[in-house]
């Protein structure tokens, strides 16, 4: 110390004092550059339950908002169709700024995620000419999450995946300083360059198994394979997206279509996992108001006339056929059905291992929040049918287009059939999923393909053609 005062009091001691601070001021000024870009968080707070679900921040990362403005302009031929994001199936209200599903947050630049309502609100018409309703809370018809990365995953490959192609576009839509573009070049866009090329190889496994098309996602592979970094076997886990509205009333079931898990906010948190968001960085107050918001959103009324005479006439033959594992207080209703008595396509019971579930109680050592309720279990939930209209195509898989195919028995149910068009069906009840306009908006799937069979759930498949078309009237009122 005494050394230190000498040098700070002789001529030489200014010298270096001076010294010392021009390196503190340029290191501070270095910290505090490399945070105000990088790190400052600005947060964005919506004020109503149904804009946080739509388009609040979930921490998911994903791309610089700015670059991922641009892509679908940069790399249309990347895309499936014309029309930007919205040929993904991102469903867009007029005049936002987002597709519903998208969030945008700041921390030190802007920055685009996922929300829950990407894969868990759709839109349905009436005929072809009528304006989308959009219902929160809803499995998509439209999202194609496998062609949204692999979109995503082509433009980080394109060669012209590059600073001077992106900065102008960006710069036709938004002022960017002159430290914004250098950061931009040498930073920003070379690193999202790499992250996108990696997405790409994270998912390359999905090439070698039947894609799931719109309304489906592989569920908890990428997890496996990229998250945890488990061994790549050849299971397969394409599963229809779910809906999770009306939550107060499935108090103690067990979620996931294999019942994983019996606590929803775990699940609620597995969902921002599986949406990207980092362990250690789990906004459990954005949660927490997700998780108040699809407690509480009702389930849809069906939006066609219903006869009420063939209602009374379905309910005791729900309540004779159905109503034990399928209504709310029945015996086993939210319970899991072994996969040999239900009989549906069990690949994706075979993708869930206890190798997965050893790596998800682990997730949360150390952090906040935990995972204490994750189970391999063998065989499908019995779910309640709250809103079963609007939630076709059926069963974990997706693979019965409509109720009425649903109580036939499997080899008179549609073979090959189109998943995607959001036009409904009111004579089938479930969306239209025929003729050319569902071939050309649609997804073909196949039910001969593995993992997709519409094997198995024979029950009602006995009863009267009167008694199933007064069943299904009664199904619409859910
Ligand atoms: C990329 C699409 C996607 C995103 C994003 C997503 N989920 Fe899901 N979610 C699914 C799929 C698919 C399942 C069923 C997975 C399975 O069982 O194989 C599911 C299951 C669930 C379930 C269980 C439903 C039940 O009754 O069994 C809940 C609750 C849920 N998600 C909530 C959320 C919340 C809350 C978020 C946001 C924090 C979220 N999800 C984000 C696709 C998604
Ligand atoms: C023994 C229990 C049991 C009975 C009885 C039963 N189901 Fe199911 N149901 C299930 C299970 C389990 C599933 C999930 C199977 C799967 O996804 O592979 C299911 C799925 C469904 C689905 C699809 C749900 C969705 O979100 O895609 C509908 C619709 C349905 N059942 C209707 C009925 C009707 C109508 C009856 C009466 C005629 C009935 N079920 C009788 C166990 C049962």
């Amino acid at each position: 110390m005494a050394v230190f005062m000498i040098l700070l009091t002789g001529k030489v001691g200014k010298i270096i004092t001076t010294l010392i601070l021009v390196i503190l001021l340029i290191t501070g000024g270095v910290g505090y550059f490399a945070w105000y870009n990088f790190k400052r968080e600005v947060p964005i707070v919506y004020k109503s339950a149904e804009d946080h679900f739509k388009y609040g921040s979930i921490n998911s990362g994903g791309v610089p908002f700015f670059i991922w403005e641009v892509l679908p302009e940069l790399f249309a031929k990347h895309l499936p169709g014309p029309g930007g994001y919205k040929s993904l199936g991102f469903i867009w209200e007029e005049g936002k700024e987002m597709p519903v599903g998208v969030s945008k947050s700041i921390v030190g630049f802007p920055r685009q995620g996922s929300t829950c309502a990407l894969c868990h609100s759709t839109t349905y018409r009436k005929t072809p000419e009528d304006a989308p309703t959009l219902v929160l809370g809803a499995p998509t018809q439209t999202f194609d999450s496998i062609a949204n990365i692999r979109f995503l995953a082509a433009c980080g490959n394109d060669p012209k995946f590059t600073p001077d192609n992106i900065i102008p576009a960006i710069e036709a839509k938004h002022q960017l300083s002159w430290s914004d573009k250098l950061l931009y070049r040498y930073v920003i866009i070379p690193d999202t360059q790499k992250k996108l090329m990696g997405l790409g190889l994270g998912f390359a496994w999905t090439k070698s198994r039947p894609d799931p098309g719109p309304g489906r996602i592989p569920s908890f592979n990428p997890v496996k394979f990229i998250n945890f970094r488990l061994p790549l076997d050849d299971t397969i886990d394409n599963v229809d997206d779910p809906a999770i509205w009306n939550e107060r009333k499935h108090k103690g079931f067990d979620y996931h279509w294999d019942g994983l898990e019996t606590s929803l906010t775990e699940t609620v948190i597995m969902g921002a996992l599986a949406a990207g968001t980092k362990p250690d960085n789990v906004p459990l107050e954005n949660l927490q108001r997700v998780e108040d918001f699809i407690r509480l959103i009702p389930p849809p009324d069906y939006p066609f006339d219903i006869d009420p005479v063939l209602v009374s006439q379905g309910k005791p033959i729900f309540d004779n056929n159905c109503a034990s594992c399928h209504a709310f207080g029945g015996d086993r209703t939210g319970t899991i059905i072994p996969v040999e008595e239900v009989g549906t396509d069990d690949h994706r019971i075979e993708m869930w291992t206890q190798a997965a579930v050893d790596k998800y109680l682990a997730v949360g050592d150390g952090q906040e929040w935990d995972f204490t309720q994750v189970h391999k279990r063998d065989g499908y939930v019995a779910v309640a049918l709250d809103g079963i209209w609007l939630r076709a195509p059926y069963l974990h898989n997706g693979s019965v287009p409509s109720l009425k195919e649903l109580l036939e028995v499997p080899s008179d149910r549609t073979p090959v059939f189109y998943r995607g068009y959001d036009v409904y069906d009111q004579d089938q009840v479930g969306f239209i999923s025929e003729g050319p306009q569902a071939q050309k908006e649609g997804f073909e799937y196949d039910t001969h393909l593995p993992g997709n069979s519409n094997q198995g759930h024979l029950y009602g498949t006995e009863l009267s053609t009167e008694d199933k078309q007064a069943l299904v009237e009664y199904l619409k009122t859910l």
